[in-house]
């Protein structure tokens, strides 16, 4: 990685500078003005402050200190090897530029040899692109997708399959040992009024359940049996019945809400796959957790942090902090959902020893997990401080209320992804009638607009949405990246250039690919030139792998969003202003095409972590 070797480099010569263990923060980043070089350090502006020294005068000396050691391989043994590939290349004139800039940053150019070297290696072995191993090592436990048993996933679920495959995704490429959980809401004081529901239909759905959806009636049970409850008490406490009769293992009830989860589990799966998500590790729903849920409420009276109330509760008073009574057991004695989280937090741990633990789960229930920490935290927990509410903002459409569906206003899961494809479809027909396997592509394509969408926008930020502007071909969105990568693969279509196999296997297709390779090998001695916008590109395509890392830091898939819409950007404008086919220069040619490759294959990878698929044509 570009940065890190330029990080190691400054490191390196400012071992003798710095106080005695003291290691100051410094950072190395893109400059917005490519005037500005292709990275930009403001380590001297840290440490003139650090000696009280003026930040020019050290920003020279390091510059000094910089260019001797690149040149003079003063290095220690770590940044040698990490610069091996830079100190090649610099040997022969310093080709690799530092420059000073007010009030103290240091400027780095990187050189055309350096750059026609990075691009060899990306059109080489392109299979490496983005993935690096610094996640070695290290358990992220990655909770989305949370449904809930018998009832149909909505749109609000979308958001957080969607941001919680893409972290998969990208921490899986990064070497993290990814694991997903779905904590299924198999659980809780609504299966007494879905199982009493069930009861006073029963008769009719014995048979009804052979011939017809047995989860489109577990629905219809819940939902008429829900406006029951709500308007007769006497009938709630029926209800509270059954779900007590349920946690203190009556048979009957045993069986009827496995049947219940069983039916809901395969209309689970089937909307996972519809959406193209990565296959769960675990479906631990919050039943998994009941057995675990006494010893934690004994734990919690006994070291005195929760009180039994009168009533027969247990609770947390988190008051004094603004945070409330914290739930854990209610009056009725059933567990609330906040003591299962905990038994959750608890059984992670001990199962996983995660280094992350990450809930992808709306921001209404912020007050929930804020509550969850705190408790967890008296009651001396491991892993609190490694647990994280990702939350995500709302859907809404420009009028504010819901997306709408040609379904009408129910808007499941299912008939937003219909709609999507639906829509896709026609824009196709339109724009390319002739197209083969349209149907394929306008899968691809519909639920890659939703998807994209999603990921586009900041995680916290209610996202207004609309059908055209997630489907148009232009601006930021999906169908515009993936179109963008069907014209760059047609370009090496008709230059019959393939992508080479992975290394060890030969195939005939690949000659071309290696060509192209050995050729910037070759380029690296000669002078070939490459132009402002040829290089902006290269430098651009070196930051993928810093720019995962950084959407990692902060859980953000759309900083991977916006990378990929800048490059898809540049590349738009390059397949205006550079001919390739038709470029008459054999040398331009072949650095052409490579660039071609190599933005299609970051492109392609690069959605990919995001679960967005890329047709070869559209
Ligand atoms: N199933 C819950 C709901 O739909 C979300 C679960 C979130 N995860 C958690 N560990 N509390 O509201």
């Amino acid at each position: 990685m570009m940065r890190e070797k330029i990080r190691t480099l400054i490191a390196d010569a400012i071992k003798d500078r710095s106080i005695e263990g003291y290691t100051p923060e410094f950072s190395v980043v893109p400059p917005e003005n490519p005037a500005h070089g292709d990275y930009a350090s403001n380590i001297a502006l840290v440490l003139g402050k650090m000696l009280k020294k003026n930040p020019m005068e050290v920003a020279e000396e390091l510059m000094k200190a910089l260019e001797k050691s690149i040149c003079h391989s003063e290095q220690s043994e770590e940044s040698r090897a990490l610069t091996g590939s830079l100190t090649d290349v610099l040997d022969d004139g310093g080709r690799w530029n530092i420059k000073v800039a007010k009030p103290g940053f240091l400027n780095f150019f990187l050189s055309d040899a350096v750059l026609l070297h990075e691009l060899e290696k990306i059109v080489r072995n392109p299979d490496a692109l983005g993935k690096s191993e610094i996640g070695e090592g290290k358990t992220v436990m990655v909770e989305y997708f949370q449904l809930n048993i018998a009832k149909r996933p909505h749109i609000g679920h979308i958001r957080s399959a969607i941001i919680g495959d893409a972290l998969k995704r990208m921490l899986l490429s990064q070497g993290y040992n990814a694991i997903s959980d779905t904590h299924v809401g198999d659980w809780g004081t609504q299966f007494g009024i879905l199982l009493l529901g069930y009861k006073t239909a029963v008769a009719d759905l014995h048979e009804r359940e052979v011939v017809h959806d047995p989860f489109a009636e577990l629905e219809e049970i819940y939902l008429a049996e829900n406006t029951r409850v709500k308007d007769d008490p006497a009938r709630r406490e029926l209800a509270k019945e059954e779900f007590a009769k349920l946690e203190q293992g009556n048979e009957e009830n045993k069986k009827l809400w496995q049947w219940m989860v069983e039916v809901s589990m395969k209309n689970l799966e089937a909307s996972a796959a519809r959406l193209g998500l990565l296959p769960f590790d675990e479906h631990k729903g919050e039943s998994f957790y009941e057995d675990r849920m006494p010893p934690i409420v004994a734990l919690a009276l006994e070291k005195n942090i929760a009180q039994k109330k009168d009533d027969g509760a247990v609770v947390v008073d988190l008051n004094s902090e603004g945070l409330d009574d914290a739930v854990l057991i209610k009056s009725d004695g059933a567990s609330t959902y906040l003591l299962r989280d905990l038994a959750t937090i608890q059984y992670r741990q001990n199962q996983w020893h995660f280094w992350k633990n990450l809930y992808v789960v709306d921001v209404r229930q912020s007050h929930h997990f804020k509550q969850l920490f705190r408790v967890a935290e008296l009651l001396g927990f491991e892993g609190v401080g490694a647990s994280e509410h990702v939350s995500y903002g709302f859907i809404k459409t420009p009028q504010g209320g819901a997306i709408s569906t040609r379904g009408g206003t129910g808007i499941s899961l299912e008939n937003v992804i219909d709609e999507a494809v639906e829509k896709a479809r026609g824009i196709i027909w339109e724009k390319n009638p002739d197209l083969k396997n349209a149907d394929e592509v306008a899968r691809m394509v519909g639920i890659g607009a939703l998807k994209y969408f999603d990921l586009s926008h900041h995680r916290e930020s209610d996202i207004v949405f609309s059908w055209e502007r997630a489907l148009s071909f232009d601006g930021n969105t999906g169908p515009y990246l993936q179109y963008t990568y069907a014209r760059l693969k047609s370009i090496l279509r008709k230059a019959q250039v393939n992508k080479p196999p992975p290394s060890g296997r030969h195939s005939e297709r690949s000659e071309e690919s290696r060509e192209l390779a050995g050729f910037l090998a070759d380029a690296r001695n000669d002078a070939i030139s490459i132009d402002p916008l040829e290089h902006q590109i290269i430098v651009t395509l070196l930051c993928f792998p810093e720019v995962i890392e950084d959407a990692l830091t902060i859980w953000s898939p759309h900083i991977l969003a916006g990378y990929l819409y800048a490059l898809a950007q540049n590349a738009n404008e390059f397949y205006h202003t550079h001919p390739v086919l038709n470029e008459p220069d054999a040398e331009k040619k072949n650095l052409r095409l490579a660039l071609v490759v190599a933005v299609a294959e970051t492109l392609a990878r690069g959605l990919s972590l995001l679960g967005i698929e890329t047709p070869e044509e559209m």
